[in-house]
Protein backbone atom coordinates (compact mmCIF):
# COMPACT_ATOMS: atom_id res chain seq x y z
CA UNK A 1 0.00 0.00 0.00
CA UNK A 2 2.85 2.64 0.97
CA UNK A 3 4.86 1.59 -2.52
CA UNK A 4 1.76 2.49 -4.42
CA UNK A 5 1.08 5.52 -2.54
CA UNK A 6 4.52 7.03 -2.95
CA UNK A 7 4.37 6.28 -6.14
CA UNK A 8 1.38 8.07 -6.74
CA UNK A 9 2.69 11.00 -4.80
CA UNK A 10 4.09 13.20 -7.47
CA UNK A 11 0.25 13.88 -8.32
CA UNK A 12 -0.41 15.53 -5.17
CA UNK A 13 2.39 18.16 -6.92
CA UNK A 14 0.90 18.43 -10.14
CA UNK A 15 3.15 16.23 -11.54
CA UNK A 16 2.96 12.66 -13.61
CA UNK A 17 3.32 9.76 -11.63
CA UNK A 18 5.68 7.14 -12.96
CA UNK A 19 3.49 3.90 -14.25
CA UNK A 20 3.18 1.20 -10.94
CA UNK A 21 3.16 -2.42 -11.98
CA UNK A 22 1.22 -4.90 -9.10
CA UNK A 23 1.95 -8.22 -9.76
CA UNK A 24 0.39 -11.48 -7.41
CA UNK A 25 -1.25 -14.28 -7.44
CA UNK A 26 -5.61 -14.00 -6.98
CA UNK A 27 -6.92 -12.90 -3.59
CA UNK A 28 -3.46 -11.41 -3.01
CA UNK A 29 -5.32 -8.27 -2.94
CA UNK A 30 -3.88 -5.99 -5.61
CA UNK A 31 -7.60 -4.94 -6.82
CA UNK A 32 -8.10 -3.71 -3.17
CA UNK A 33 -4.35 -2.01 -2.85
CA UNK A 34 -4.53 -0.46 -6.02
CA UNK A 35 -8.62 0.94 -5.18
CA UNK A 36 -7.45 2.07 -1.91
CA UNK A 37 -4.32 4.21 -2.81
CA UNK A 38 -6.49 6.33 -5.26
CA UNK A 39 -8.73 6.99 -2.70
CA UNK A 40 -6.27 8.25 -0.30
CA UNK A 41 -4.90 10.24 -3.35
CA UNK A 42 -8.52 11.73 -3.72
CA UNK A 43 -8.49 12.73 0.17
CA UNK A 44 -5.10 14.99 -0.97
CA UNK A 45 -6.11 16.07 -4.73
CA UNK A 46 -10.11 16.30 -4.27
CA UNK A 47 -10.64 16.78 -8.08
CA UNK A 48 -7.98 14.50 -9.80
CA UNK A 49 -9.29 13.08 -12.42
CA UNK A 50 -9.05 8.92 -12.20
CA UNK A 51 -11.03 5.89 -13.75
CA UNK A 52 -11.08 1.78 -13.12
CA UNK A 53 -11.33 -0.20 -15.98
CA UNK A 54 -11.13 -4.25 -15.93
CA UNK A 55 -9.73 -5.24 -18.63
CA UNK A 56 -10.85 -8.81 -18.34
CA UNK A 57 -14.54 -6.90 -19.09
CA UNK A 58 -13.31 -4.33 -21.72
CA UNK A 59 -10.80 -5.81 -23.58
CA UNK A 60 -10.83 -4.18 -26.99
CA UNK A 61 -8.65 -0.69 -27.26
CA UNK A 62 -12.35 0.90 -27.97
CA UNK A 63 -13.68 0.06 -25.21
CA UNK A 64 -10.92 1.35 -22.74
CA UNK A 65 -10.89 4.51 -24.30
CA UNK A 66 -14.47 4.79 -24.22
CA UNK A 67 -14.76 4.23 -20.63
CA UNK A 68 -11.88 6.74 -19.75
CA UNK A 69 -13.78 8.90 -21.92
CA UNK A 70 -16.62 8.93 -19.58
CA UNK A 71 -15.16 8.51 -16.11
CA UNK A 72 -11.42 10.06 -16.65
CA UNK A 73 -12.88 13.52 -18.52
CA UNK A 74 -16.46 13.10 -18.09
CA UNK A 75 -16.92 13.52 -22.06
CA UNK A 76 -20.05 11.71 -23.39
CA UNK A 77 -19.84 9.88 -26.16
CA UNK A 78 -21.75 8.62 -28.96
CA UNK A 79 -22.32 5.16 -29.03
CA UNK A 80 -20.00 2.99 -31.33
CA UNK A 81 -17.82 6.31 -31.68
CA UNK A 82 -13.99 5.35 -33.64
CA UNK A 83 -11.35 5.32 -31.66
CA UNK A 84 -9.85 8.44 -33.18
CA UNK A 85 -12.69 9.98 -31.95
CA UNK A 86 -12.40 8.45 -28.35
CA UNK A 87 -9.01 9.45 -28.79
CA UNK A 88 -9.60 13.10 -29.08
CA UNK A 89 -12.25 13.55 -27.00
CA UNK A 90 -9.69 12.35 -24.09
CA UNK A 91 -7.07 14.49 -25.45
CA UNK A 92 -9.37 17.41 -25.75
CA UNK A 93 -10.70 17.35 -22.34
CA UNK A 94 -8.02 15.54 -19.95
CA UNK A 95 -6.58 17.66 -17.50
CA UNK A 96 -3.86 15.91 -16.10
CA UNK A 97 -2.03 15.07 -13.80
CA UNK A 98 -4.42 11.69 -13.10
CA UNK A 99 -4.16 8.29 -12.97
CA UNK A 100 -6.21 5.11 -14.00
CA UNK A 101 -6.85 1.48 -12.99
CA UNK A 102 -5.81 -1.33 -15.37
CA UNK A 103 -7.14 -4.19 -13.76
CA UNK A 104 -6.12 -7.56 -15.32
CA UNK A 105 -4.63 -5.80 -17.88
CA UNK A 106 -2.80 -9.07 -19.37
CA UNK A 107 -6.40 -9.96 -20.64
CA UNK A 108 -6.04 -6.48 -22.85
CA UNK A 109 -6.47 -7.88 -26.61
CA UNK A 110 -5.12 -4.89 -28.73
CA UNK A 111 -1.75 -3.40 -26.54
CA UNK A 112 -1.75 -0.86 -28.32
CA UNK A 113 -4.26 1.23 -26.22
CA UNK A 114 -1.02 1.12 -23.31
CA UNK A 115 0.69 3.51 -26.34
CA UNK A 116 -2.05 5.43 -26.37
CA UNK A 117 -2.39 6.35 -22.81
CA UNK A 118 1.13 7.15 -22.58
CA UNK A 119 0.56 9.80 -24.93
CA UNK A 120 -1.78 11.64 -22.79
CA UNK A 121 0.17 14.04 -21.12
CA UNK A 122 0.07 13.41 -17.35
CA UNK A 123 -1.67 10.28 -17.33
CA UNK A 124 -0.27 7.44 -15.24
CA UNK A 125 -1.43 3.91 -14.81
CA UNK A 126 -1.85 1.31 -12.33
CA UNK A 127 -1.54 -2.37 -14.26
CA UNK A 128 -2.48 -5.35 -11.93
CA UNK A 129 -1.43 -9.17 -13.65
CA UNK A 130 -1.06 -11.88 -11.95
CA UNK A 131 2.13 -12.38 -13.54
CA UNK A 132 4.55 -9.91 -15.16
CA UNK A 133 6.71 -12.86 -17.66
CA UNK A 134 3.39 -13.16 -19.03
CA UNK A 135 2.30 -9.61 -19.46
CA UNK A 136 5.51 -8.76 -21.42
CA UNK A 137 5.13 -11.72 -23.34
CA UNK A 138 1.85 -10.42 -24.49
CA UNK A 139 3.08 -7.10 -26.11
CA UNK A 140 5.15 -5.71 -29.00
CA UNK A 141 8.28 -3.91 -29.10
CA UNK A 142 7.01 -0.74 -29.28
CA UNK A 143 4.42 -0.91 -26.60
CA UNK A 144 7.10 -3.47 -23.97
CA UNK A 145 9.26 -0.63 -24.13
CA UNK A 146 6.67 1.70 -22.41
CA UNK A 147 5.72 -0.99 -19.82
CA UNK A 148 9.31 -1.75 -18.93
CA UNK A 149 9.70 1.57 -17.20
CA UNK A 150 7.74 1.89 -13.36
CA UNK A 151 7.27 0.78 -10.30
CA UNK A 152 6.76 -2.71 -9.68
CA UNK A 153 5.07 -4.08 -6.52
CA UNK A 154 4.70 -7.92 -6.14
CA UNK A 155 2.18 -9.25 -3.67
CA UNK A 156 2.73 -12.56 -1.95
CA UNK A 157 -0.49 -14.69 -0.70
CA UNK A 158 -1.56 -13.15 2.58
CA UNK A 159 0.14 -15.46 5.63
CA UNK A 160 -2.52 -17.26 7.59
CA UNK A 161 -2.47 -14.61 10.68
CA UNK A 162 -3.35 -11.51 7.95
CA UNK A 163 -6.37 -13.80 6.70
CA UNK A 164 -7.61 -14.27 9.80
CA UNK A 165 -7.29 -10.67 10.72
CA UNK A 166 -8.73 -10.16 7.48
CA UNK A 167 -11.74 -12.74 8.33
CA UNK A 168 -12.19 -11.22 12.37
CA UNK A 169 -12.50 -7.66 10.64
CA UNK A 170 -15.33 -8.28 7.94
CA UNK A 171 -17.29 -10.70 10.43
CA UNK A 172 -17.55 -7.86 13.24
CA UNK A 173 -18.41 -5.26 10.94
CA UNK A 174 -20.61 -7.77 8.54
CA UNK A 175 -22.16 -10.01 11.44
CA UNK A 176 -21.87 -7.90 15.13
CA UNK A 177 -19.89 -8.51 17.68
CA UNK A 178 -19.84 -12.14 18.65
CA UNK A 179 -21.00 -13.92 15.49
CA UNK A 180 -17.75 -15.41 14.59
CA UNK A 181 -15.76 -16.94 17.41
CA UNK A 182 -11.33 -16.72 17.53
CA UNK A 183 -11.43 -20.41 16.81
CA UNK A 184 -13.54 -20.22 13.47
CA UNK A 185 -11.43 -17.05 12.19
CA UNK A 186 -8.48 -18.98 12.28
CA UNK A 187 -9.69 -22.25 11.08
CA UNK A 188 -10.94 -20.48 7.90
CA UNK A 189 -7.28 -19.18 7.22
CA UNK A 190 -6.42 -22.13 7.83
CA UNK A 191 -7.87 -23.71 4.97
CA UNK A 192 -7.37 -20.81 2.37
CA UNK A 193 -4.11 -21.05 1.38
CA UNK A 194 -3.58 -17.36 1.75
CA UNK A 195 -6.21 -16.21 -0.74
CA UNK A 196 -8.75 -13.47 0.90
CA UNK A 197 -11.28 -13.58 -1.51
CA UNK A 198 -11.63 -17.59 -0.69
CA UNK A 199 -11.42 -16.11 3.07
CA UNK A 200 -14.04 -13.50 2.70
CA UNK A 201 -16.14 -15.67 0.64
CA UNK A 202 -15.76 -19.34 2.71
CA UNK A 203 -17.28 -16.93 5.76
CA UNK A 204 -19.85 -15.63 4.41
CA UNK A 205 -20.90 -19.56 3.00
CA UNK A 206 -21.08 -20.23 6.76
CA UNK A 207 -23.09 -17.04 7.74
CA UNK A 208 -25.51 -18.33 5.22
CA UNK A 209 -25.23 -21.77 6.26
CA UNK A 210 -25.96 -20.83 9.95
CA UNK A 211 -28.59 -18.56 9.65
CA UNK A 212 -30.71 -21.12 7.69
CA UNK A 213 -30.39 -23.72 10.40
CA UNK A 214 -31.60 -20.66 13.16
CA UNK A 215 -28.27 -20.30 14.27
CA UNK A 216 -27.13 -16.89 15.87
CA UNK A 217 -23.47 -17.66 15.50
CA UNK A 218 -21.51 -20.12 13.45
CA UNK A 219 -19.86 -23.12 14.98
CA UNK A 220 -16.85 -24.16 13.82
CA UNK A 221 -18.07 -27.69 12.48
CA UNK A 222 -19.91 -25.88 9.57
CA UNK A 223 -16.15 -24.46 7.94
CA UNK A 224 -15.21 -27.68 6.14
CA UNK A 225 -18.50 -27.64 4.02
CA UNK A 226 -18.55 -24.01 4.06
CA UNK A 227 -14.98 -23.89 2.45
CA UNK A 228 -15.98 -26.95 -0.30
CA UNK A 229 -19.02 -23.86 -1.16
CA UNK A 230 -16.82 -21.40 -1.60
CA UNK A 231 -15.07 -22.98 -3.95
CA UNK A 232 -17.14 -23.88 -5.95
CA UNK A 233 -18.55 -20.02 -6.02
CA UNK A 234 -15.70 -18.52 -6.45
CA UNK A 235 -15.10 -21.14 -9.59
CA UNK A 236 -18.64 -20.42 -11.14
CA UNK A 237 -17.96 -16.87 -10.75
CA UNK A 238 -14.57 -16.98 -12.46
CA UNK A 239 -16.14 -19.16 -15.73
CA UNK A 240 -18.93 -16.81 -16.21
CA UNK A 241 -16.03 -13.99 -16.90
CA UNK A 242 -14.40 -15.96 -19.46
CA UNK A 243 -14.01 -14.60 -22.91
CA UNK A 244 -14.86 -17.06 -26.09
CA UNK A 245 -11.57 -18.16 -26.33
CA UNK A 246 -11.33 -19.37 -22.44
CA UNK A 247 -14.83 -20.93 -22.37
CA UNK A 248 -14.15 -23.06 -25.23
CA UNK A 249 -10.87 -24.66 -23.76
CA UNK A 250 -12.75 -25.19 -20.44
CA UNK A 251 -15.40 -26.85 -22.38
CA UNK A 252 -13.00 -28.77 -24.35
CA UNK A 253 -11.07 -30.11 -21.44
CA UNK A 254 -14.35 -30.91 -19.70
CA UNK A 255 -15.15 -32.89 -22.42
CA UNK A 256 -12.15 -34.58 -23.07
CA UNK A 257 -10.14 -35.01 -19.89
CA UNK A 258 -6.82 -34.71 -20.38
CA UNK A 259 -5.11 -33.08 -23.14
CA UNK A 260 -1.63 -32.47 -24.59
CA UNK A 261 -0.98 -28.68 -25.62
CA UNK A 262 -0.98 -29.86 -29.23
CA UNK A 263 -4.07 -31.85 -29.28
CA UNK A 264 -5.65 -29.08 -26.95
CA UNK A 265 -5.20 -26.43 -29.54
CA UNK A 266 -6.55 -28.53 -31.67
CA UNK A 267 -9.72 -29.40 -30.58
CA UNK A 268 -10.04 -25.54 -30.14
CA UNK A 269 -9.49 -24.54 -33.33
CA UNK A 270 -12.40 -26.99 -33.64
CA UNK A 271 -14.90 -25.46 -31.53
CA UNK A 272 -14.22 -21.46 -32.38
CA UNK A 273 -15.08 -19.60 -34.88
CA UNK A 274 -12.13 -17.03 -34.60
CA UNK A 275 -9.55 -18.80 -33.34
CA UNK A 276 -6.27 -17.10 -32.20
CA UNK A 277 -2.76 -18.42 -32.88
CA UNK A 278 -1.23 -21.27 -30.95
CA UNK A 279 1.61 -18.60 -29.51
CA UNK A 280 -1.51 -16.43 -28.33
CA UNK A 281 -2.96 -18.99 -26.70
CA UNK A 282 0.04 -20.14 -25.00
CA UNK A 283 0.59 -16.95 -23.38
CA UNK A 284 -2.19 -15.55 -22.56
CA UNK A 285 -5.34 -17.61 -22.54
CA UNK A 286 -4.06 -20.96 -20.98
CA UNK A 287 -1.77 -19.12 -18.20
CA UNK A 288 -4.85 -17.30 -17.17
CA UNK A 289 -7.02 -20.26 -16.86
CA UNK A 290 -4.01 -21.58 -14.59
CA UNK A 291 -3.73 -18.31 -12.24
CA UNK A 292 -7.59 -18.90 -11.40
CA UNK A 293 -6.90 -22.51 -10.41
CA UNK A 294 -9.16 -23.92 -13.41
CA UNK A 295 -6.85 -25.66 -15.26
CA UNK A 296 -3.65 -28.04 -13.92
CA UNK A 297 -0.73 -28.46 -16.09
CA UNK A 298 1.99 -31.37 -16.16
CA UNK A 299 5.02 -31.76 -17.80
CA UNK A 300 5.41 -35.23 -19.44
CA UNK A 301 8.17 -35.81 -21.24
CA UNK A 302 8.76 -32.60 -22.60
CA UNK A 303 4.87 -31.98 -23.37
CA UNK A 304 2.68 -30.16 -20.86
CA UNK A 305 -0.46 -31.76 -20.46
CA UNK A 306 -3.80 -29.94 -19.41
CA UNK A 307 -6.52 -30.87 -17.57
CA UNK A 308 -9.57 -29.09 -15.40
CA UNK A 309 -8.52 -28.52 -11.31
CA UNK A 310 -10.23 -30.97 -9.64
CA UNK A 311 -13.47 -29.84 -9.02
CA UNK A 312 -12.82 -29.43 -5.07
CA UNK A 313 -9.82 -30.34 -3.42
CA UNK A 314 -11.01 -32.52 -0.31
CA UNK A 315 -10.99 -30.12 2.92
CA UNK A 316 -9.11 -31.47 5.91
CA UNK A 317 -9.71 -29.46 8.88
N1 LIG B 1 -5.96 -6.19 3.26
C1 LIG B 1 -7.26 -6.49 3.12
N2 LIG B 1 -8.15 -6.15 4.07
C2 LIG B 1 -9.45 -6.47 3.94
N3 LIG B 1 -9.97 -7.13 2.88
C3 LIG B 1 -9.14 -7.51 1.93
C4 LIG B 1 -7.75 -7.21 1.98
N4 LIG B 1 -7.15 -7.71 0.88
C5 LIG B 1 -8.10 -8.30 0.16
N5 LIG B 1 -9.31 -8.19 0.78
C6 LIG B 1 -10.59 -8.72 0.30
O1 LIG B 1 -10.33 -9.97 -0.32
C7 LIG B 1 -11.00 -10.09 -1.57
C8 LIG B 1 -10.00 -10.31 -2.67
O2 LIG B 1 -9.14 -9.19 -2.77
P1 LIG B 1 -8.74 -8.54 -4.16
O3 LIG B 1 -8.09 -7.22 -3.90
O4 LIG B 1 -9.92 -8.55 -5.07
O5 LIG B 1 -7.63 -9.60 -4.66
P2 LIG B 1 -6.88 -9.68 -6.07
O6 LIG B 1 -7.23 -8.45 -6.85
O7 LIG B 1 -5.41 -9.74 -5.74
O8 LIG B 1 -7.37 -10.95 -6.69
C9 LIG B 1 -11.84 -8.83 -1.71
O9 LIG B 1 -13.13 -9.11 -1.27
C10 LIG B 1 -11.16 -7.83 -0.78
O10 LIG B 1 -12.09 -6.93 -0.28
MG1 LIG C 1 -8.29 -8.35 -8.63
Amino acid sequence: MNEVTDALSPIEDGQRAENCFLFGPSGAGKTTVAKAAVRELRKEVLDVPHAYVNCWRDYTRNAVLDRLSRDLVGAAVPRSASTSTLLERVHRNFNGPGVVILDEVDQLRETELLYDLHEFRGLSWIGIANDEVDLLAGLDERVRSRVSVGYRVTFDRYGEDTIAEIVRLRARSGLGPNAVSEEVCETIARLVDGDARMGITTLRAAARKASSKGLSNIPKRLVKDAVEDAQIEVRQKTISKLNTHQRALYEVLQKEGRLIQKELYARYQETHSDPVTLRYLRENHLPKLEHYNLVDVEQHGGKKEYRLAIQSDPVVV
